[in-house]
């Protein structure tokens, strides 16, 4: 296996302690659920909208086939993501920072544990912003199922992220791990943004995500990308939408590469629960905020199980 060596350490990576999470916060890998398995949706079938209205109520995860994404797109994507992870530490170490504000940023995880010290992740992410959508939004699907699902107008989640939504790209890299049960590529969590679509490496597997209490890993399926909301839709949609939690696992012999693309609101947006969807019986759960305040709370709870939500929830 050939050794790989994080942009920010000087020598090659290897299972010392500070990777070694402590006993009540490893994954556990014996205990994930093989039975059930998050929901495949072809974009082509005519039930595709009911369907993925329906996983957004019950997973909040789905995979979508079928997206019209040229598959030599998606290959020419990831194989760009998993050179850069081939660059040679001193070239990908001038990418790296712990500066939020970079707009092109190399970074690696953590985990502060109970006697404070910072336990990594077995991972390093690059990501970047991406430039204005406005010269192709017109060829998007215009009813992707989320808003209808609520019986809302059909762009009603679309027009509460604002004009000029926050768009990242981040590609997530999991070198192959000698014990992927003492570590993690990266702790639980949701996603802060309101969606997220996914392609990952073909025949590894790594992601899991929380299904009625227990850990489900989702499967690879070719030229399927994997869809998941995040925060602001469970916001949006005062809880009928979940924002899921989710983690990363290491792999002993495969690494590999993630690519998402995250899909957030207008940092200006005023984010709070969508009046149509609040009366008598249904009290709003959270109270408005301004996206960028909720960005800042989220930066500045890095390294815990972060609870940035939460600080905006009324009480009922
Ligand atoms: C993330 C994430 C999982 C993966 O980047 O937020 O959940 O499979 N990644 O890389
Ligand atoms: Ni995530």
């Amino acid at each position: 296996m050939r050794s790989f060596q994080l942009a920010n350490e000087s020598s090659p990576l290897s299972l010392t302690p500070d990777f070694i999470l402590p006993e009540d916060k490893r994954p556990q890998l014996s205990e994930v659920s093989t039975l059930t398995s998050i929901p495949i949706i072809d974009l082509n079938d005519s039930m595709a909208i009911q369907n993925i209205s329906q996983a957004c109520e019950e997973y909040g995860f789905f995979q979508i086939v079928n997206h019209g994404v040229p598959e030599e797109v998606c290959n020419k994507m990831m194989a760009a993501a998993s050179d850069f992870f081939e660059l040679a530490p001193e070239r990908r170490a001038q990418f790296f920072t712990r500066d939020h504000k970079k707009e092109v940023k190399l970074y690696s995880f953590y985990l502060k544990v109970e006697d404070g010290r910072k336990i990594n992740m077995w991972s390093e992410s690059f990501s970047h912003h991406w430039h204005s959508v406005d010269h192709f939004i017109h060829l998007l699907p215009e009813n992707f199922g989320l808003s209808t699902g609520l019986d809302l107008e059909e762009d009603c989640f679309q027009k509460m992220l604002g004009d000029k939504p926050t768009l990242k790209a981040q590609a997530n890299f999991y070198p192959p791990c000698p014990d992927p049960e003492l570590t993690l590529g990266l702790a639980v969590h949701t996603d802060l943004n309101a969606l997220t679509v996914r392609l990952q490496s073909e025949g590894v597997t790594g992601l899991q995500v929380i299904k009625d209490g227990k850990w489900v890993s989702v499967p690879t399926v070719p030229n399927a990308f994997i869809i998941n909301l995040g925060d602001q839709i469970q916001v949006l949609s005062n809880g009928r939408y979940r924002s899921v939690h989710h983690r990363a696992v290491t792999n002993k012999l495969h690494s590999r590469v993630s690519m998402a693309m995250f899909y957030g609101p207008n940092i200006d947006a005023v984010i709070g629960p969508i009046q149509d969807l609040i009366d008598e019986e249904h009290p709003p759960k959270y109270k408005n905020y301004r996206y960028g305040d909720f960005l800042q709370e989220f930066f500045k709870q890095e390294g815990t199980r972060r609870m940035v939500k939460e600080l905006f929830e009324l009480p009922n």
